[in-house]
């Protein structure tokens, strides 16, 4: 092979394994606001199924560390995958990268004032050790713990016994 060939075969393979590499990544990357990424995917519905499928809002449990009255937890597509028939979440799941979950806490009206969101991202900058990138961010915009934070404060109760991949709502709503 030439040397001119030799090279363009090269470059060839290195644009194909970066193109590779950003489809694997395709919703948030570390350079951008990811707060405000966060806040976006929370506040879109399209494509979420609920836990227990039902959007009723329920009372927060008394474990709970987050101080809204009510709240109700939707899975995207992939996560969904992981619900059983009756809308809870598989015992002993690991959720794949691209999962999101996003908890609405909603006032005693059902007002939503914040979001929880937990979306796994591996590779992500902010990713805590298990792969989760944990955002809170209120209905508004406004960041109420950052993602660069990696879910220091979250961490701890979220990993009491029977979490499920740092997941409670089994546990604080089971059948
Ligand atoms: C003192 C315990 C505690 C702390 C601290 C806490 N949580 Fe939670 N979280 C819960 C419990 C319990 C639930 C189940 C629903 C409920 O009763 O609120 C929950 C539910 C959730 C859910 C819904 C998905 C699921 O299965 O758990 C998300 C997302 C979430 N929390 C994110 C966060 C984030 C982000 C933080 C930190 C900023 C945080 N949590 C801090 C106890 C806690």
């Amino acid at each position: 092979m030439n040397n001119a060939l030799f090279y363009s075969a090269i470059i060839a393979t290195l644009i194909s394994i970066s193109v590779l590499e950003s489809c694997t990544h395709d919703q948030i990357s570390a350079n951008e606001n990811v707060d405000a990424s966060l806040y976006q995917m929370a506040m879109d519905t399209e494509g979420y199924s609920w836990y227990k499928y039902s959007d009723t809002a329920l009372p927060k449990s008394s474990g709970s560390g987050h101080s809204n009255p009510k709240l109700r937890t939707r899975y995207n597509l992939l996560a969904a995958s992981f619900l059983d028939s009756n809308g809870l979440v598989v015992p002993g799941t690991q959720f794949p990268d691209g999962s999101t979950i996003v908890k609405e806490l909603m006032s005693n009206t059902e007002v939503i004032e914040r979001y929880a969101v937990l979306f796994k991202d591996s590779n992500h900058a902010y990713a805590d050790a298990n792969g989760w990138v944990w955002g809170y961010i209120d209905a508004d915009g406004t960041v109420a713990v950052k993602a660069s934070d990696k879910g220091q404060a979250c961490i701890n109760c979220h990993s009491q016994a029977d979490h499920i991949d740092y997941g409670l709502m089994n546990k604080a709503f089971p059948l």
